[in-house]
C-alpha cells in the first residue's frame, strides 16, 4: 500500500520583530543578497517534502507582495494573527480542505533562515511513526538561574532543560484542536507547549546549532557566517 501521508510546512511570518530596532519587520532585513524570509522559504522548498509551505503574513504588509517567492507554486498565502499562535492557526485553517487529520505539519519560524535538510530529514524520520510528534531542541551548555527582579533565586537543574528550536512537527488534526483549545493563552509560545497542555509529551530531536533565531540585531552576521560556513 502507498502511504498517502502528507507533509506540510507552516511558517509563522506575521510579527514585527520589535526587538531588531529596524525599520521593517526582522524577515525582510537583507541577509546575502535576499531577506531572511526568501531564504528560510528556499531551504524549505529545496528539502523537497512539502505539498505546500503555508506562509502567514500580516495583512497589512506591504513586504511580501513584493518578493518573487511568494508567487512560487509551492507557496501559500495565509493571513496572519495577533500572537504567533495565531498566525500558526490561521496557517492550518487555510489548508483545511486540503490536508487530513493525520497529515504531518513542520512548523518553523520565518526568522530562522539556517535551517539545513539535514535537520529536516532527522526530524521527520526519527519521528514519522510517533503517536505524537516533537520538535528539534538544543540542550542548555550555561548554567541556569531563577532570577526575579535582579536576585538569584535558585539554579535549575540543566540536565533537564533544552532550549526549543523549530520546525515542530505534529499531526494536523491533533495540533489544529490543541491551539484551538489553548487560543487566546499567552503561555502558548510554540507549539510543543498547545500540545502539553492537551497532556501529550512531545518528543525532542537534538538539532544543529546553527539554526538560530534571528532575534537581536548582533543576529544577522551570525546568521551570515553561519550560512557561509554550511
Ligand atoms: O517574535 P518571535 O521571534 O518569537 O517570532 C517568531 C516567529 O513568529 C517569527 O517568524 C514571527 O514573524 C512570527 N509571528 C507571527 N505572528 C505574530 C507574531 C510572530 O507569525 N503575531
Amino acid at each position: 500500500m502507498i502511504d498517502s501521508t502528507k507533509f506540510w510546512a507552516v511558517v509563522p511570518a506575521a510579527g514585527v520583530g520589535k526587538r531588531m530596532q529596524a525599520d521593517r519587520p526582522k524577515q525582510y532585513l537583507p541577509l546575502a543578497n535576499q531577506t531572511v524570509i526568501e531564504h528560510t522559504l528556499s531551504r524549505l522548498l529545496q528539502a523537497d517534502v512539502f505539498t505546500a509551505v503555508v506562509v502567514a503574513i500580516s495583512v497589512e504588509d506591504p513586504y511580501w507582495p513584493t518578493l518573487a517567492i511568494s508567487k512560487h507554486t509551492n507557496i501559500l498565502t495565509a493571513p496572519g494573527g495577533k500572537e504567533r499562535a495565531d498566525s500558526v492557526l490561521s496557517g492550518l485553517r487555510f489548508i483545511r480542505d486540503q490536508a487530513a487529520d493525520d497529515d504531518w505539519v513542520l512548523v518553523h519560524d520565518a526568522a530562522r533562515p539556517c535551517l539545513t535538510t539535514e535537520d529536516i530529514n532527522l526530524l521527520i524520520n526519527t519521528l514519522v511513526d510517533d503517536a505524537v510528534g516533537g520538535i528539534l531542541a538544543l540542550s542548555s551548555h550555561d548554567t541556569l538561574k531563577n532570577v526575579q527582579g535582579t536576585s538569584i533565586h535558585g539554579t535549575l537543574d540543566r540536565s533537564h532543560i533544552w532550549r526549543a528550536l523549530t520546525p515542530q512537527m505534529f499531526r494536523y488534526g491533533m495540533l489544529k484542536s490543541a491551539l484551538e483549545a489553548a487560543e487566546g493563552n499567552p503561555a502558548i509560545t510554540d507549539e510543543a507547549s498547545a500540545l502539553e497542555l492537551q497532556g501529550y509529551q512531545p518528543k525532542i530531536v537534538e538539532g544543529r546549532p546553527d539554526n538560530i533565531k534571528i532575534t537581536r540585531p548582533e543576529d544577522l552576521p551570525l546568521a551570515l557566517f553561519y550560512m557561509e560556513q554550511q
